[in-house]
């Protein structure tokens, strides 16, 4: 028998072959990426051997050269299991099968493997969850190991139909790979896939995350850092991660979690995360990238209110300006009433008026007005160089009393507070290093999401209030804001 590391080289030099035969548009159309060596070496090397078995069932779905195949094919025989090995394959592009066919014919000459290609959906060709209902066993692997294609497909192909309990709206390949990939696993074992991270947050994810958890629990992460240097040669803009998942209910204490910039790994760190800080209550994900940030998530999650809880739910500014110009005056006359835009928050308050245009408006039409109160507005957009990404300023009611009415344009968030002393308690939170932090782990993105924003935890209104008492008086600093939340929140 040849060195196991033979047929992974080889493996690699017949995968490059490929992919110069074949335009990049052509590979696009199937979702084809193909992993690098190292990333493939890395997803091999996290799964457990259980070298009692005789035998190894191994699934890749999406195999494409087999390159994932290879590694996790190399890994057991570098590592000296002796077992017999068995190598299911699916793929359905035509064009990469006598590629795959050739890596997995050396793997059979160097490693002694035997392996079966399936030229088939793997999405189509079984049956999901309702295997169960026919009392027909899906077909059961010890090891999955997979790259899914990543394909946004209609809400009618036949894959989302075939799977619509984990569906909502348009899905993604990817996805349904996994949860496919969960049904096909034995109890009690393992799973390592590389994904999007997509998953991790957001209502349409939910009845996936809702399958995953109900089967599964994660044991192991990778996070990478730089979106487009993950797969071989190609630019992928998509932000990726490794996840490891076993077949079991029953939870570990922590998550194995490590990151690196790239996929060369030379800079990676490895840090343990409890489990309850990584998958909330809620079945959100959280992404990690530092022990700091776990601590960051620990503290916060150990909240138990959130603004809707305590009757302060942000909501968006009400005035598209584009829509209403008809209404708006650049400057004040009779029933005319302000107008706020997030360039009216500066330095941690609001001023109005300050010259720009369309600074106030004049209707009766009720919706396009709110009460004059007291408030915290909070900008929804910042640019990815500005160093906070909850920017707050508070709005009093006592500043412009003339006014029954006020509004605010949407590209603000506001919340309605009655009294000085909350907004004085929400600028604390909110514009403290813990909750900026917080929430860019929560979000990636320079938007402020109300959604996101309403389920933080957060402490009681009464503690809320009585934060904002420590603040009245001193200068609204960050510094300030995080010693008085330090105080409170520990
Ligand atoms: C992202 S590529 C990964 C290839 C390989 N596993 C790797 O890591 O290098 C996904 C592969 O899935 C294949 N594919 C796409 N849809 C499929 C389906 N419904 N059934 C089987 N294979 C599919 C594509 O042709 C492509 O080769």
């Amino acid at each position: 028998m040849a060195l196991p590391k033979d047929s992974l080289n080889t493996a690699y030099n017949v995968t490059a072959s490929f992919v110069e035969s074949i335009p990049k548009k052509e590979r696009k159309k199937y979702g084809q990426f193909f992993t690098s060596r190292k990333t493939a070496e890395f997803m091999a090397s996290l799964f457990t051997i259980n070298f009692l078995k005789p035998e190894l069932r191994l699934l890749d779905a999406g195999a494409g050269t087999g390159l994932l195949t290879a590694a996790l094919v190399e890994r057991l025989r570098d590592c000296g299991y002796e077992g017999d090995i068995v190598a299911v394959c699916y793929e359905n592009d035509v064009k990469v099968l006598p590629t795959l066919a050739e890596n997995l014919e050396n793997l059979k000459k160097t490693c002694g493997i035997k392996y079966e290609i399936r030229i088939d959906n793997y999405l189509t060709s079984q049956n999901f969850i309702r295997a169960d209902f026919y009392k027909k066993e899906a077909e059961q692997f010890d090891m999955i190991i997979g790259n899914p294609p990543y394909l946004k497909i209609a809400k009618d192909a036949p894959e989302a139909l075939a799977m619509s309990e984990v569906c909502y709206g348009a899905p993604n390949l990817y996805f349904l790979f996994w949860a496919m990939g969960i049904n096909n696993l034995k109890s009690g074992e393992e799973m390592v896939y590389i994904i999007p991270r997509s998953w991790t947050s957001g209502a349409y994810f939910e009845r996936f995350r809702k399958y995953l958890f109900s089967h599964c629990v994660i044991t192991n992460i990778h996070i990478f850092g730089s979106r487009d240097k993950v797969f071989d040669g190609e630019s992928v803009l998509q932000e990726t991660m490794i996840i490891k998942v076993k077949k079991t209910r029953t939870k570990p204490q922590f998550i194995e979690m490590s990151s690196s910039e790239t996929s060369d790994f030379a800079d990676i760190k490895y840090y343990q995360v409890d489990y309850n800080t990584i998958v909330a209550p809620n079945q959100f994900v959280f992404l990690v990238t530092s022990q700091e940030e776990a601590e960051i998530l620990s503290r916060v999650n150990s909240l138990t209110n959130t603004l809707e809880s305590d009757d302060l739910r942000m909501r968006t500014g009400i005035i598209v300006d584009f829509r209403t110009r008809e209404v708006l005056r650049d400057t004040g006359e009779d029933g005319s009433y302000p107008l706020f835009y997030s360039q009216h928050i500066r330095n941690g308050r609001v001023s109005w008026p300050v010259g720009r245009e369309a600074e106030y408006i004049v209707t009766d039409r009720i919706g396009y007005l709110q009460e004059n109160t007291d408030y915290l507005f909070v900008k929804r957009f910042t640019s990815k160089e500005e160093k906070r990404r909850l920017q707050c300023g508070i709005y009093l009611k006592a500043d412009h009393s003339q006014y029954k009415y006020i509004s605010t344009q949407n590209k603000i968030n506001y919340i309605k507070c009655d009294t000085p002393e909350v907004a004085y308690g929400l600028y604390v939170l909110l514009n403290s290093t813990l909750y900026d932090s917080y929430y860019r782990i929560l979000n990636g993105s320079t938007q402020v999401n109300s959604t996101e924003i309403n389920l933080m935890p957060v402490p009681s209104k009464e503690a809320i209030r009585q934060m904002g008492l420590e603040l009245i008086g001193q200068e609204l600093t960050e510094q300030n804001c995080d010693k008085i939340v330090n105080k409170w929140i520990r």
